[in-house]
């Protein structure tokens, strides 16, 4: 089985990006990907709306690729969220062009992962900070899966950043030729 990944990736300032950039280097080659760089084909926020479903339509594994910001994605990639995911097109009674479609969210983080703990700086691990996307993923039938997180981007050193993106080209393989384990699933909304 193989099946046909979107990675919409969002990113406001990818000439100074490193680890974003390392990781899309890693998978943008791979048979079978379609990646979607927002803030390139958007640069003036404009989202062609048919354009952007009819790629999620066409595909079947749906990777969000962005830098943490605020605990969230960047800008563009909630402008998305809000334009796209229409109801009768991603949720609602006849909502379901998204159904049944993996939901692999992608995130690099400044913090390291000992400051996204109940005693650390952040107080809450990067999992539950991203439960509005886990909801969002849910409410349109989506299968959630855990997220891929690469920690301390602030301080990544070369070879850890080298073994993120050779584990993110394998988890999009596994994705991608349906060798993935047990997928966590979304709450029903049927
Ligand atoms: C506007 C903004 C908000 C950010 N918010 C967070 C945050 O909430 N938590 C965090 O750990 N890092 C935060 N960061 C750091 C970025 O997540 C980090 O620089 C990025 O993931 C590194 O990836 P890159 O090399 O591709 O830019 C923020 C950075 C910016 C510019």
């Amino acid at each position: 089985m193989t099946r046909s990944i979107l990675l919409t990736f969002a990113h406001p300032a990818y000439h100074k990006s490193k680890a974003n950039r390392a990781l899309l280097e890693a998978v943008q080659t791979l048979d079978h990907v379609t990646v979607n760089d927002l803030y390139e084909a958007y640069p003036d926020f404009m989202i062609d709306v048919p354009r952007e479903q009819e790629l999620l339509v066409n595909h079947e594994v749906l990777v969000f690729q962005h830098p943490f910001y605020w605990y969230s994605t960047p800008a563009h990639l909630k402008e998305w969220f809000d334009l796209v995911l229409t109801h009768g097109f991603a949720y609602g009674q006849d909502g379901m062009a998204l159904s049944g479609k993996i939901w692999q969210s992608a995130i690099t983080v400044g913090g390291g992962a000992e400051a996204y703990v109940s005693s650390g700086v952040n107080s809450f691990s990067v999992p539950e900070l991203l439960r509005p996307l886990q909801a969002t993923a849910g409410l349109c039938r989506c299968v959630w899966q855990e997220p891929f997180v690469v920690y301390g981007c602030h301080t990544i050193t070369e070879p850890e950043l080298t073994a993120a993106s050779e584990s993110y080209r394998a988890r999009l393989i596994a994705l991608r030729d349906g060798t993935v384990a047990a997928p966590i699933t979304s709450p029903s909304h049927a």
